[in-house]
């Protein structure tokens, strides 16, 4: 999984590749590399590493030119060196690749091209590319493209750069992102919309199959056969300065107190309050097919699966619906039991998790409804989906996801109100009581930011701890799952979490005085059995105590009796709250890292979008 870049122009194409590549490094970072065409011929520089490593030695050796391809590598065949970094060169060194993606049969034609005298450099499957195109090419780089593509399986998106054919960069997507961007005398291809925003907010999203060449001319689009495909060219309201830190000290950060307003756009517009309904903002899905649905199936990866866990909370709650939620990993290799009459609800930050992806056209073979709840809505999910609940909650950097996370529960939310009103297990005067409710979510959030520093403190008394039990029930279950994902993929400690019921079944022989745990406390239907679970986790006799920190609501002033430490949110209703407690959970992994001197936008061994598997 990687990010691309490609340019042509009259601007140094090295800057613009780097500066693009910046804004992809999300994609993964373990290498990154460009090939400039320089007075007729390439010139190549990858560096290991971050992203500035290349970014210093270019700074110190320029590459001159206005034609280029660049590369951000997340390894997924051959380990994270020089060599394995792109681009990658064919056989005669006037031919590079850049490429993400995987090409299943790459052994297979490997070995023919070594049986007819290609000599590797990498292992790669992306160099099988090079090779395999400049193997095809008879001075016409596209005719070339289109050929070798014939024999190759698996999924790509990738750029190529001859230097003999200086005038063209040519793009091919299959399964993988690519996007086209139209400036001034100039054009780019990238992996995303935001390594563009730079220089352009013209936009042509492509499709699998397609084949994008940039040069002099502008943009073509065609298909495999070279039939030309008619430009559509998009407009992007994307504001650059809205993927930087604005001040922050890390995206995570900024990204956490960005809620109120990430969840405002949720909202935006699909309350209405005079009328009492929700809008979900897509007519694709009809309230028809809606009352005709009989369970719904959830799919999704990492924090959007934990997202997916309290929809089904909600949507059982709201709609009377059974709901299952599936890791998107484990759902497209079992033989899921679908039909026309579940619906399939992809839940995804970016789009193009590659899992999620094949969950969701498993479930469109089998003829379900489907329906997205993902933030990049010109992702390939947004566009596989029958129809699309947008999250709207702006791009998101840090690996971490935490606004993408809430406004995926905020978007449950409004979908378990629609559901509910549409199938009517859900009063009018109850909706009207959630929909206010909900209105009021963004105020609420900015509230419970101010607990920011009461977070830190807890932080700094916590941080050296290397193990950490986090325990919810019900709806905030989830809540407890994704505090401890939190916790582990930034700070590096080891987390787990448990339904407070479960503790007494194993989980409880771990705790000692070393163990801290945080129980999620708040208001709710199982308050009180909560609080049992907690004396539970406190006073095992002729055992050392676990020290307990609590969230709980404020104004419980029986809650101290019961725990060592408390952070108190601002009283919600129940349904809301997993968005509510999440706040402090995000602000307690966020600090902790910080104190540990962690790499908190781009921990280790991770990537912000797994577009393989
Ligand atoms: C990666 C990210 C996680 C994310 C997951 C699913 O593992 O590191 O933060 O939750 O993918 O991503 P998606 O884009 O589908 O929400």
């Amino acid at each position: 999984m990687c990010g691309i870049v490609g340019y042509w122009g009259a601007k140094q194409a090295s800057d613009v590749l780097v500066g693009g590549l910046r804004r992809l490094e999300y994609r993964g970072y373990d290498s990154a590399g460009v090939a400039v065409l320089t007075g007729g011929a390439l010139h190549i520089r990858r560096e290991v590493g971050k992203l500035q490593a290349l970014a210093d030695g270019l700074g110190r050796a320029p590459l001159e030119g206005s034609v280029g391809i660049g590369h951000t590598r997340w390894a997924t065949h051959g380990r994270p060196t020089t060599y394995n970094a792109h681009p990658h060169t064919d056989a005669s060194g006037r031919l590079v690749v850049v490429h993400n993606g995987i090409i299943e049969n790459y052994m297979a034609l490997k070995e023919k091209l070594q049986a007819a005298g290609h000599v590797f450099q990498s292992d790669t499957d992306s160099e099988v590319l090079a090779h395999l195109v400049g193997s095809c090419y008879g001075g016409d780089l596209p005719a070339a493209v289109r050929h070798a593509l014939q024999q190759v399986e698996g999924t790509y998106a990738a750029a190529f750069l001859h230097q003999d054919h200086p005038d063209t960069i040519v793009g091919v997507r299959h399964g993988a992102p690519l996007v086209a961007g139209v400036g001034e005398q100039e054009s780019f291809l990238a992996s995303d919309v935001s390594a563009l925003l730079d220089h352009t907010r013209s936009v042509v999203y492509l499709d699998d199959g397609n084949l994008v060449q940039i040069g002099p001319e502008g943009v073509r689009v065609s298909d495999l056969a070279d039939n030309a495909l008619p430009l559509e060219v998009h407009r992007v309201d994307w504001n650059p300065a809205a993927a930087e830190k604005a001040g922050f000290e890390h995206f995570m950060l900024k990204e956490i107190h960005e809620q109120p307003a990430s969840l405002t756009n949720t909202l935006g517009g699909r309350l209405d309050q005079a009328a009492n309904r929700i809008h979900l903002g897509d007519q694709r899905l009809t309230e028809d097919t809606l009352r005709g649905i009989r369970r719904v199936v959830v799919v999704a990866c990492g924090t959007a699966y934990y997202a997916g866990l309290v929809g089904k909370y909600v949507l059982e709650e709201l709609a009377r619906l059974p709901v299952e939620v599936d890791v998107a990993s484990e759902f497209r290799y079992r033989r899921p039991v679908l039909d026309p009459e579940t619906l399939v609800i992809a839940i995804s930050q970016s789009g193009e998790t590659a899992d999620t992806l094949a969950a969701l056209r498993e479930a469109k073979r089998l003829g379900c409804p489907t329906l997205g709840v993902i933030n990049a809505i010109g992702s390939t999910m947004g566009r596989e989906v029958d129809a699309v609940l947008a999250l709207q909650s702006g791009p998101e950097i840090s690996v971490a996801s935490t606004k993408a996370y809430t406004s995926m529960v905020a978007a449950m939310l409004v979908l378990g109100v629609h559901l509910g009103q549409v199938r009517t297990t859900l009063s009018d005067a109850d909706a009207a009581g959630l929909i206010r409710d909900l209105k009021h979510l963004p105020a609420l959030v900015t509230k419970t930011l101010e607990m920011a520093p009461k977070v830190r403190a807890l932080a700094e008394a916590f941080a050296l701890s290397q193990n950490f039990l986090f325990l919810g029930r019900g709806i905030n279950y989830p809540t407890a799952l994704e505090g401890a994902l939190k916790l582990k993929e930034i700070s590096y400690i080891h987390a787990e979490a448990y339904a407070a019921g479960e503790m007494k079944h194993g989980p409880i022989a771990l705790i000692n005085e070393a163990m801290p745990v945080l129980a999620i406390a708040t208001r709710s239907a199982t308050y009180d059995k909560m609080v049992s679970n907690i004396q539970e986790a406190r006073s095992r006799k002729g055992s050392a105590m676990g020290t307990v920190i609590a969230v709980a609501t404020e104004g419980d002033i029986q809650i101290a009796h019961h725990v060592d430490r408390v952070l108190f949110v601002p009283d919600c209703p129940e349904l809301l709250s997993p968005i509510i407690n999440a706040i402090p959970l995000q602000l307690l992994a966020y600090d902790i890292a910080r104190i540990l001197g962690k790499d908190i936008d781009q921990p280790r061994n991770l990537a912000k979008s797994v577009t393989v598997e």
